[in-house]
């Protein structure tokens, strides 16, 4: 039953994303599969975050975060930014501060920047919303990366319960 779960999500689609993050002058990004648009006035994105990533407090203190669309072959990326914070993921990578501090990679086809707005509890994860507040399509002819490119990189399947509860 447990992987019939896995399957099951799985079927749900999303895309790939690297959310940067910046407080107090430190900068740091992770991949997140689970980001939305959720309203047009305003203009909201939706982003679930689990409250342990060292981002997650980044993100609160620091009220910015930024949302950079990575293209469909750069599955390096989404590995790399997948890693838990021991390095500075930002080292020897291309990235410049966007006009709200926040990390913004050149490799990126597309970004948004985004000011916290509020968060909900989410289950085990926290319902982040931002306000966009900028951003723009870099790269017009390259395909976003789905989730489903990325495999079992992120190693979800054992986490989904043996059944629903
Ligand atoms: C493809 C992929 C998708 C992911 N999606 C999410 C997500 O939507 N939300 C989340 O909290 N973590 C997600 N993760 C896990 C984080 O990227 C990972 O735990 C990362 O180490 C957190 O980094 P940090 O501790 O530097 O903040 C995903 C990982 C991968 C590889």
């Amino acid at each position: 039953m447990k992987n019939d779960l896995h399957f099951l999500f799985q079927k749900l689609t999303h895309g790939v994303y690297v959310i940067g993050v910046s407080c107090n002058g430190e900068n740091n990004a992770f991949t997140a599969s689970w980001v939305m648009q959720v309203s047009f006035t305003p203009l909201l994105l939706a982003l679930s975050i689990h409250p342990d990533h060292s981002s997650y407090k980044m993100l609160i203190d620091g009220g910015v975060f930024s949302v950079n669309v990575l293209p469909k072959e750069r599955l390096d990326l989404a590995e790399h930014f997948g890693l838990p914070v021991n390095t500075d993921k930002l080292a020897g990578l291309a990235w410049h501060q966007g006009k709200t501090t926040v990390p913004v990679l050149d490799d990126a086809i597309a970004f948004f920047e985004c000011k916290f707005s509020h968060e909900c509890e989410a289950g085990d994860h926290r319902l982040v919303i931002g306000r966009v507040v900028s951003g723009a399509v870099r790269d017009p002819q390259a395909l976003p990366m789905n989730y489903r490119d990325t495999g079992a990189m992120d190693g979800s399947s054992s986490l989904f319960p043996e059944d629903f509860i």
